[in-house]
């Protein structure tokens, strides 16, 4: 199956059937970007609304949240769990401030080097705020390239990580750029959350179920394949 045509499915997808209203959607401004994708990390949509809105009421700019107390932070964090996001979150802050003259790097590659910014997180960032050319792959993206690609090595291992992770980067958009990528990244989160999701994906809804390499198969829920424990 060529998978020319993928990254311009996404996007397309992305454009009429994609999530578009949520409030760090209607913002390039790193610093709230880099605190959705923070709480978005091990927490859902629905309970994160309610958190956002009350953090950056406290903490406006990343200069507000670097100069707050330790406890202040972790009390506004408290119930979303995962405390050492909420740590890493303030050193983030005073790192932005005393590094970066307040400035977020506006570079995945620089991004990464942040506490509690991964490759993944750095990315989605990078292609959100700034439109950079850069692959994420979080566990729902994980999901969804495997199945497409018919990527069957075992993730366990880090090479075949580092293989996925290449398979990714090709598939990006080569067109529309800059402005492609936050729609094809958002769209590739949307698709791991609504249509190819776990169990049960929505295979007949799927924009790149011709592509897909799994659905061909008849076998998406074999993927990701994982080692067992
Ligand atoms: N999960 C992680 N990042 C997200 C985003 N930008 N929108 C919705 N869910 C997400």
């Amino acid at each position: 199956i060529s998978l020319s045509g993928f990254a311009q499915a996404v996007v397309r997808w992305q454009e009429t059937h994609g999530r578009n209203s949520l409030p760090w959607q209607n913002t390039r401004d790193p610093y709230r970007v880099w605190l959705s994708e923070i709480m978005l990390q091990q927490t859902q949509v629905t309970t994160v609304l309610e958190y956002y809105a009350r953090f950056l009421q406290r903490f406006p700019t990343v200069s507000d949240l670097a100069a707050a107390g330790q406890d202040d932070v972790l009390g506004l964090w408290s119930g979303l769990g995962y405390y050492s996001r909420a740590r890493n979150l303030h050193r983030c802050a005073q790192d932005v401030m005393a590094l970066h003259a307040g400035q977020f790097p506006r570079t995945a590659e620089q991004l990464q080097t942040l506490p509690g910014i991964g490759r993944s997180t750095a990315a989605a960032i990078a292609s959100f705020c700034f439109g950079e050319r850069v692959a994420i792959l979080d566990g729902n993206v994980k999901r969804v390239l495997t199945r497409v690609l018919g990527f069957s090595d075992d993730l366990a291992k880090s090479a075949n990580e580092r293989a996925l992770w290449e398979r990714a980067t090709d598939l990006l958009p080569q067109h529309d750029l800059p402005a492609a990528m936050p729609r094809y990244t958002q769209g590739l989160m949307d698709l791991g959350a609504t249509i190819c999701t776990g169990r049960q994906p929505q295979c007949l809804l799927c924009p790149v179920q011709a592509l897909c390499s799994a659905f061909a198969a008849g076998e998406p829920e074999k993927y990701p394949v994982k080692t067992r424990k």
